[in-house]
């Protein structure tokens, strides 16, 4: 089935020590700078009506970053769930995250937390922050917190673990964003990607904004979605 809007954008916000160091200027100028986008994005994504959007904002495998990089990251993070709340909170948007949160330092945690709760009965569009992230640890976490919950062998199908994946309380994931030029999924959604359509585009994050966007939307919705079928199986309002 294809809508005209996607129910559900995931975006990969990639480019920012790019971006700084094509200015001569520090890889932590990008990441405020990209902090930006995300404001804009954020802000145009709700305006346009996109039900659920996720952003990878730090993966499991950025922890290895320099010390000083990931601090300043951390730093960011706090900075953004402080600032942005009022912006949250008067627009309906429900926070959530997905990742290993427990890894992350309190000074992030706690504002998290108490966004995320003070954010939960929010309806008009869900934020989800990808945080300490991996696609392959959360498939793990779900199978084993479905055995961990009784679920027997022969019962671990598609749907059982769907339902014990972080990203159960949101829509299929029906499009992601990649900026920046690089063309892989460098283990963000594995499981829910399944049948998502890609867009890449070279735009380095810093640079990408509610035009961009506009324009990844446009794609999406040239795109015809098979699911494994034909096109003649389609429905005809699906079909490009
Ligand atoms: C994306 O930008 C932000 C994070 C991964 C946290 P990068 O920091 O990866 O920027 P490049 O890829 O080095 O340009
Ligand atoms: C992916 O970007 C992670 C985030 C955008 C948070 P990376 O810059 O970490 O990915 P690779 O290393 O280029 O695959
Ligand atoms: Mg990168």
């Amino acid at each position: 089935m294809q809508s005209e809007l996607p129910r559900h954008v995931a975006i990969i916000m990639d480019g920012n020590g790019r971006w700084a160091r094509r200015r001569q200027l520090p890889r932590i100028d990008g990441h405020r700078e990209g902090a930006q986008s995300v404001r804009d994005v954020v802000r145009a994504a709700r305006q346009l009506g996109l039900p659920a959007l996720t952003l990878y904002a730090f993966s499991s495998q950025n922890w290895q970053r320099p010390p000083e990089e990931v601090q300043a990251l951390m730093q960011l993070l706090r900075d953004y769930l402080i600032e942005e709340r009022p912006e949250i909170m008067d627009n309906g948007i429900r926070l959530s995250a997905i990742g290993r949160l427990e890894r992350l330092p309190s000074l992030v945690r706690d504002p998290l937390d108490e966004l995320i709760a003070d954010s939960a009965k929010n309806r008009d569009m869900t934020l989800c922050l990808a945080l300490s992230y991996s696609g392959r640890e959360a498939i793990i976490d779900a199978v084993r917190a479905a055995l961990g919950a009784g679920v027997p062998e022969d019962r671990l199908d598609e749907n059982t673990i769907s339902l014990y994946l972080p990203t159960n309380d949101l829509p299929p994931l029906d499009l992601i964003i990649r900026t920046s030029g690089e063309q892989r999924i460098s283990n963000f959604l594995l499981w829910e990607c399944a049948y998502a359509e890609l867009y890449f585009t070279d735009t380095l994050w810093p640079d990408f904004r509610r035009a961009d966007l506009a324009r990844a939307l446009e794609a999406y919705k040239g795109r015809e979605r098979r699911f494994g079928l034909t096109s003649e199986q389609l429905p005809v309002r699906s079909r490009a």
